[in-house]
């Protein structure tokens, strides 16, 4: 079995590369800016693939989740991609700071295409998730939630209503470009996603994000350890 994680940020990979002593395969995908780490755990390979950086920066956001998923899927045949990173939630919804959950759906919402059956509805995508993910989340106790994907950190009122009108609930900047590739592939995707900000909690979303982001990480290892056994047991 071939497993492999598809992960923004160094802060969201770390804790989880230096668990299991996986090693970067160097210049494996140059041009392109992501990197590979591989290693073997329980007899499945695992690979991480980070999205890489720019200007002492990670690649946040779709373009670069997008090309990081492409070359995966290319180039290493991964039976599922996992996207594992951090999100931002609703305290309407019952969420809590560091609570990792697993994703029941993905869309994008901030592409605002008029047209309900063509274009509007290709450009939010909804794409399908691993078929798996529920019995998983329930499996190991997870909650979960509907990822939803935009271009920004911060949520603008228009965000708001696509996301309510949805059923959203964890909001991310890359998940939906993930799912697209995998869509293309037919390969399995599943989602974990940790909370770092309540986009209903008042709170400077950066400034959120940033303060919980260590924390977020260290449950999101947690979870990530706990599916590894789980999928290599099986
Ligand atoms: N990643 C972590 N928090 C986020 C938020 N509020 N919006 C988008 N991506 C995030």
């Amino acid at each position: 079995m071939r497993i492999c994680y598809v992960v923004a940020m160094v802060a969201e990979a770390k804790p989880f590369i230096e668990r299991y002593g996986i090693k970067e395969v160097e210049g494996f995908f140059a041009p392109l800016p992501c990197l590979l780490y591989e290693g073997n755990v329980n007899g499945a390979i695992l690979d991480v693939v980070l999205n890489g950086q720019q200007q002492g920066s990670d690649l946040v956001g779709c373009e670069a989740a997008s090309v990081a998923t492409l070359s995966a899927i290319q180039r290493l045949h991964p039976d599922i991609i996992i996207n594992s990173g951090t999100c931002g939630a609703f305290r309407s919804n019952g969420a809590e700071i560091a609570e990792v959950y697993i994703g029941n759906g993905v869309m994008f919402h901030d592409r605002r295409v008029p047209g309900d059956d063509a274009w509007g509805t290709q450009s939010l995508g909804n794409y399908p998730i691993w078929e798996g993910s529920a019995q998983l989340a329930q499996t190991l106790g997870f909650k979960m939630g509907k990822v939803t994907t935009g271009s920004s950190l911060d949520m603008q009122p228009c965000d708001l209503s696509i996301i309510q009108e949805h059923g959203g609930e964890l909001k991310d900047m890359e998940g939906a470009a993930v799912g697209f590739v995998c869509s293309l592939f037919k390969t399995p995707i599943l989602y974990v996603k940790s909370v770092t900000d309540l986009c209903d909690g008042g709170a400077e979303t950066f400034e959120e994000f940033s303060r919980n982001l260590h924390h977020a990480c260290e449950t999101l290892k947690k979870a990530n350890e706990q599916i590894i056994e789980y999928l290599t047991q099986r």
